[in-house]
């Protein structure tokens, strides 16, 4: 007998399946594939990521698995169709008219979607996900992780970026030890998935504020996980997938491997900018790298990091490890 759970892969792979299918048709070809082309999608990663087309119809979806066998109810439990509110009892398909990016497990089934839309209609969110279901756990996730793992553990080391086209550019441009937060803020049990595979994170997050931003909490999360942090920044304006597009593999590999610093220096880039030898700038950028070191659980490594700021710093070591103990008397 079948439980939830099976039932609900299965109904996520005759999905997947079917937007797959659903690209080698006029509509698919003439909007879907057109799309992915003009983001200089290949065939072949078309193929890795098992990229589809959500037709632009209501029920495409909902037709074809009711014929295939599918129950509404699981259906329903799969988050690939929703109940009309105004109308109990009759459903509609979730992602319609966009192109979809299956998210897939450790051992490489889909258990959820990210639905891109094709326009610029302000009006609609860029993205459509699966709701939470009983077989996907946003949170206990990272988009690519199934076609990156064997890459993370050949180079020990694990690029995290935001979005779903970064980790296929990043692909395209021969890196496949990448994996996504897809947008949210990274979590324990995701931080405990990459060190299934490294130690070793490297983010890359956008260049803008929010990016920043979002890199600056990710370090403290990923040092008190106890994985070594390095940061690219990227100019302002550019993800990983704009910037590789821009500057081409060899140049956005090259790129990356000068730009990877570790989070000190880092955070002393960031708490000085525009104003390194402003001493108060100064003040609050020793205090935030020390906001960090304090968060690495292991002691040796916190104090191999405590000297390396206080170098970096140009700072008396004692004086930076008085302080790193009134931080840690304080959160500990
Ligand atoms: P971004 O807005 O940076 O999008 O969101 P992107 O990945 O660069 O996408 P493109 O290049 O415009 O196509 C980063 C990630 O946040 C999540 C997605 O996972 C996205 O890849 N996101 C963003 C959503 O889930 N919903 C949204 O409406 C927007
Ligand atoms: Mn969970
Ligand atoms: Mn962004
Ligand atoms: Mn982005
Ligand atoms: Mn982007």
């Amino acid at each position: 007998a079948y439980n939830e759970k099976e039932s609900l892969f299965i109904a996520l792979n005759f999905a997947r399946e079917f937007f797959q299918q659903n690209l080698g048709t006029e509509e698919g070809q003439s909007i879907g594939l057109s799309y992915f082309k003009e983001r200089g999608f290949t065939p072949a990663i078309i193929e890795k990521f098992q990229l589809g087309y959500a037709l632009d119809s209501w029920d495409r979806l909902l037709v074809q698995a009711k014929k295939s066998g599918f129950e509404t109810g699981i259906l329903l439990n799969a988050g690939l169709i929703l109940e009309r509110e105004n109308n109990p009892g009759n459903y509609y398909d979730r992602f319609r008219g966009r192109v979809v990016f299956p998210i897939h497990n450790l051992s490489g089934k889909p258990i959820a979607f990210g639905a891109r839309i094709l326009t610029q209609d302000k009006k609609q969110p860029k993205y459509i996900n699966s709701p939470e279901t009983a077989i996907y756990h946003k949170s206990d996730v990272l988009y690519g992780i199934f076609q990156a793992k064997q890459a993370i553990r050949q180079e020990d080391n694990c690029y995290l970026v935001e979005g779903y086209t970064d980790v296929i550019s990043m692909h395209l441009s021969g890196i496949e030890n990448v994996a996504a937060s897809s947008g949210t803020s990274l979590t324990e049990s995701q931080i405990k998935l990459i060190k299934r595979f490294t130690d070793n994170v490297t983010v890359l997050y956008d260049g803008d504020a929010a990016g920043i931003q979002a890199s600056l909490r990710g370090v403290d999360l990923l040092l008190e996980g106890g994985l070594n942090v390095k940061t690219v920044v990227f100019p302002d304006g550019e993800d990983p997938d704009s910037f590789a597009r821009k500057k081409g593999s060899a140049d956005f590999r090259r790129f990356i491997q000068t730009q990877a610093k570790d989070f000190i220096q880092f955070k002393i880039d960031f708490f000085t900018r525009d104003a390194a030898n402003d001493p108060i700038k100064r003040a609050e950028a020793i205090r935030q790298v020390v906001g960090s070191i304090a968060r690495i659980p292991d002691p040796i490594t916190r104090s191999v990091y405590a000297r390396e700021s206080a170098r970096l710093l140009s700072m008396e070591e004692d004086l930076l490890l008085a302080e790193l103990n009134r931080q840690l008397l304080k959160t500990h």
